[in-house]
């Protein structure tokens, strides 16, 4: 079940890795940082009471009458307050699913440009709101935002990038991500206590600079190959294919982007195409591979550390250092990806994260069971115990952050052929959000009932999916996208789905 065909394709681009398509990679993957700074960003601000004060004035009440011998598990579950932090996901669901046809219409570089324009004009409503129909109509604009980008920027990147380091410059877009989360943790912790109670702003308006850099980033980009051809630019596509392989040598390469966008033009809807039995293992990994990312139980962690170490029994600030330190761990480890990616496969690093999370959510369960039981009154904490928890937490999110967390993206973006690609991304930028919008909207109502046994139950999910890896996704690494259909024919279980006509044309071909 250990499939490996990248050994088998031939070397059939000569491209080399050149300066343009690096800093053109760069540029496009600074889409990630909003989503990231979104994302860490709110946790910190609804656990602000000047924030809660103004805007949750029932939640400051009841967390503020709180004595320390409550059942702390449940000290912050609001199902408003939670409505704040994932409100977004949906509208960007809803985005998620129009950028599809903008995408094909307009190409990649566009549907950026109106993502990062919807996230500036977003994060400004948010920093200067007085009202909460602001905050709404904000976080509303931020979701829109996040849906055109990650719906373009993934599979831009996979498109431009040359296939052996398609894995490494992909993984970019996720380090922006936790550069976004880590920068917003940070800001929390320094805006926490300024402008008389007033840091929120700060920490809600910056999310303007990563967007305004993102849009200038946009304007700046050449569209990719592939996008240029399906919309019949193809000397454009020529002349950008000989400027970011570094060589003349581009014919193999046009000539596949060309059959894989004769094959597309014949698709008049790819919605429907997306459900023919011969896109089956495409489908079940664009739906299966965001959920799983989202039911490892990551973004517990990224939205509410400061409450959920509040729950244990830190202090304000000590909270919103702890998810500063924990923050700092997800670019190191994403980086850490980039290099060994393209190295050692999509795989190995899929196996070896999930049983690194699964270890840690046992022990983190074991830890919270002692020291808070179910009654939720913990007595007085020692510091080294706190210092284990944290300890273990950033173990967890170590794993998360060089497996599920970037192949999240990547495995997606590089499975779909052209015709259904943005179709497919769409599918995959839309599960990724309603998980996401049901694990932020339900993470207080979870831990308020099912107390320390929270990570096990994600734990579970972590199970089901190494596993899932393990004997369904066929590895991907060194593999051309136009000659991906090679996976699937390979792969004992998928190859009864790709049809007799697509195994002998690609076998014709290709190999
Ligand atoms: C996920 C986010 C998560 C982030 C954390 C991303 O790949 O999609 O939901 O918060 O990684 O690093």
């Amino acid at each position: 079940m250990t499939q490996q065909p990248s050994m088998d394709v031939p070397d059939r681009y000569p491209g080399k890795l050149t300066l343009r398509v690096v800093f053109t990679c760069i540029m496009a993957a600074s889409g990630g940082l909003i989503f990231g700074y979104d994302h860490g960003v709110s946790g910190g601000v609804t656990s602000m009471d000047s924030f809660l004060k103004l805007f949750f004035p029932s939640v400051y009440e009841k967390e503020s009458h709180l004595t320390p011998s409550s059942n702390q598990y449940c000290k912050f579950n609001s199902q408003i307050l939670t409505l704040f932090t994932s409100s977004l996901y949906l509208s960007a669901l809803v985005a998620g699913f129009g950028a599809s046809s903008i995408s094909r219409m307009l190409g990649r570089r566009a549907v950026m440009l109106i993502g990062g324009i919807c996230f500036v004009f977003g994060a400004l409503l948010n920093g200067l709101a007085i009202a909460i129909w602001m905050l709404i109509v904000g976080r509303l604009l931020l979701g829109f935002g996040i849906g055109f980008a990650n719906s373009s920027v993934p599979i831009y990147l996979s498109e431009m990038a040359p296939y052996k380091y398609r894995g490494g410059l992909n993984m970019c877009f996720q380090l922006s991500i936790t550069i976004g989360i880590f920068s917003a943790n940070l800001f929390n912790y320094f805006f926490a206590k300024i402008l008389h109670g007033n840091g929120w702003r700060l920490s809600l308006g910056l999310g303007a600079v990563p967007a305004v850099i993102f849009v200038i980033g946009s304007l700046c980009l050449p569209d990719s190959p592939s996008s240029l051809v399906e919309r019949g630019r193809h000397e454009e596509c020529k002349k950008e294919l000989v400027k970011i392989r570094g060589t003349t040598d581009i014919d193999a390469e046009f000539k596949d982007i060309l059959v894989a966008s004769e094959a597309s033009h014949k698709v008049k809807h790819p919605w429907r195409t997306l459900l023919e039995r011969k896109y089956r293992p495409q489908l079940v990994f664009a739906i299966l591979i965001p959920f799983f990312q989202q039911f490892t139980g990551l973004n517990v962690i990224t939205f509410y550390a400061p409450l959920l170490f509040r729950t244990i029994g830190f202090g304000s600030t000590a909270s919103l250092m702890s998810a500063v330190i924990i923050g700092s761990f997800k670019p190191v480890s994403t980086l850490i990806s980039i290099l060994l990616v393209d190295k050692f496969g999509r795989r190995t690093l899929f196996i070896e994260g999930g049983i690194q999370m699964l270890i840690s959510q046992i022990v983190m369960t074991i830890a919270i069971a002692i020291a808070f039981g179910t009654s939720g009154n913990p007595g007085k904490l020692p510091t080294w115990y706190a210092v284990v928890v944290v300890g273990v937490i950033c173990v967890y999110v170590c794993g998360f952050a060089w497996s599920w967390g970037p192949l999240g993206w990547l495995v997606p973006s590089e499975i779909f052929p052209l015709e259904i690609r943005p179709a497919a991304q769409s599918v995959t930028v839309g599960v990724n959000m309603i998980c996401t919008f049901i694990i932020a909207q339900s993470f207080t109502a979870m831990l308020c009932h099912m107390k320390f046994g929270l990570f096990i139950f994600f734990g579970c999910f972590v199970v089901i999916m190494t596993t899932f890896i393990y004997i369904l996704l066929p590895e991907t690494k060194g593999v051309p996208l136009e000659e991906m259909a090679i996976i699937w024919q390979r792969h004992p279980i998928w190859s009864k789905f790709v049809d007799e006509k697509t195994k002998a044309s690609n076998g014709d071909s290709k190999c």
